[in-house]
């Protein structure tokens, strides 16, 4: 069969197909990310299309899947993430900014399972030799942990069906790469396809198979949202590379809740489970203390926490200062006015230093309430509850505006210990109560509303 050829345009953010070049995708809205393509229809794929078989269909009550049967990794946190352990014959897709240590937890994954399993572990980025000093360092070794250094996805497809491992880790994805594709590793068709072959070759052997996929804003390297619709299950693992610790996340998983957050901590010998998270993300914050709010935020589909801390100091300056660290320098000034004309606080020889803990960054509005909380907290040296969190939109007139999602925003404080909820009331009746127990819940309209929770504080008026 003659191999077909058409070239495309495609985004390598989003793999949407276009007819020609532009410089701004229209479905993600990604600046300088479509790249030019051949796409082909290779006699391989063709055929695979043309082997007809009767469908066959079963009871579903005749069909068994016991949870017994998902590969438990030995490390809780990453089982957790997966709903559970590793379901047989599953694809997951790990994603992360390159650095952020994907490589280093599953190594670290492969030595728990080889103990008592058969792991194939395949290295497209580094050599043998690279991946042995890792190995050396985390203090892995063993008989049962395959290594490999390739990159020809269809010779890989062959090892896994003649070793027959219980686990196999592609890393990564983007250096993969089928020889009857002509575009080079790393192009959204070589990406898809090898992905295909790789999915193709874990449900057929039942295998699970891990794919690394690199989060990056570079326009010739198919990012991993070009897969997300053909795995089983897609986690992030972030952090910021400054900090030692790393929030591994579900955002699809075909298996189980992606509510589940895993937290880590990376050290000198590889990544530490961390088994109180909320313990770290708020470590260091005094109880009892002025000036400090929790926050909770969403990252595109995803809840995290953070901590905004406010001090507001006599100025020894004609015009007070205004510092802000992870928020918008304009949108402190903006708060500081609401507050100032709509609940009569003066911060006018004031200094006021707004930091977020943690060296987070946000541009969420939905920190305002929280900001503000934090710098009246401080004005008035009242404390807010030490198990307190507030998310909410502050509006030029004092209301309080409702945020999206605010029953995941409520239910990853309350899974990170937080029991005081201040939010939008109309946001409150969006959150299904009886799913947190022992929880209060102070729904706030506008910003006296809002400070009465300091009811007693000088200066403010209700
Ligand atoms: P790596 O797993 O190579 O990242 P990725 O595969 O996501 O690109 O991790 C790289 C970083 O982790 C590197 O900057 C060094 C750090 N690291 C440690 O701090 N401790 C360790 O034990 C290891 C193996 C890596
Ligand atoms: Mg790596």
């Amino acid at each position: 069969m003659a191999m077909k050829s058409k070239t495309v345009y495609v985004c390598t953010q989003c793999g949407c197909q276009l007819p020609k070049w532009q410089g701004r995708c229209p479905d993600c809205g990604e600046w300088n990310s479509i790249v030019q393509e051949e796409l082909q229809v290779s006699p391989a794929s063709a055929n695979r299309r043309s082997a007809a078989v009767t469908m066959e269909a079963q009871p579903l009550s005749a069909i068994t899947a016991d949870e017994g049967q998902r590969l438990k990794t030995g490390i809780a946190e990453f089982d957790r993430v997966l709903g559970g352990g590793i379901v047989p014959g599953s694809v997951v897709l790990l994603c992360g900014d390159p650095g952020i240590g994907k490589s280093t937890i599953l190594l670290q994954v492969c030595h728990h399972l080889s103990q008592q399993n058969k792991v194939l572990y395949v290295s497209g980025e580094e050599s043998l030799r690279q991946i042995k000093l890792r190995a050396n360092r985390l203090n892995i070794n063993g008989d049962d942990l395959l290594l490999s250094a390739a990159t020809d996805a269809a010779s890989i497809v062959e090892s896994i069906k003649a070793l027959q491992p219980d686990l196999v880790v592609i890393d990564s994805i983007q250096t993969m790469n089928l020889q009857e594709i002509s575009s080079s590793p790393g192009s959204v068709t070589q990406v898809r396809e090898c992905t295909q072959q790789f999915i193709a070759a874990a449900k057929g052997a039942g295998v699970p198979i891990f794919l690394v996929g690199h989060v990056n804003k570079d326009g010739g390297i198919a990012g991993p949202k070009v897969l997300e619709h053909m795995v089983d299950t897609v986690l992030y693992f972030e952090g910021d590379r400054n900090l030692s610790y790393r929030i591994l996340r579900a955002i699809k998983n075909r298996y189980g809740s992606t509510n589940e957050i895993g937290v880590f901590e990376m050290e000198a010998v590889g990544l530490a489970e961390v088994e109180n998270p909320s313990k770290m993300l708020l470590e260091g914050r005094p109880e009892g203390v002025s000036g400090t709010c929790v926050v909770s935020l969403m990252e595109g589909t995803r809840p995290i926490l953070a901590e905004v801390q406010a001090l507001v100091a006599k100025s020894a300056l004609n015009a007070p200062r205004r510092v802000t660290t992870g928020f918008d320098f304009n949108r402190t000034n903006l708060l500081i006015a609401v507050l100032e004309k709509r609940a009569g606080f003066r911060f006018g020889t004031l200094d006021a230093y707004v930091n977020v803990a943690g060296g987070l960054h946000i541009d969420e509005p939905a920190a305002d309430l929280a900001v503000a909380l934090a710098l009246i907290s401080n004005l008035v040296d009242k404390p807010l509850p030490a198990d307190a969190v507030a998310f909410g939109e502050l509006g030029l007139t004092g209301e309080i505006r409702g945020v999206s999602q605010p029953q995941q925003r409520v239910s990853e404080a309350y899974r990170l210990g937080l029991r005081t909820f201040i939010l939008p009331s109309q946001c409150l009746n969006a959150v299904k109560e009886s799913d947190f127990p022992d929880a209060k819940f102070y729904a706030v309209r506008n910003l006296s509303q809002a400070l009465r929770l300091f009811r007693g504080a000088s200066g403010g008026e209700e």
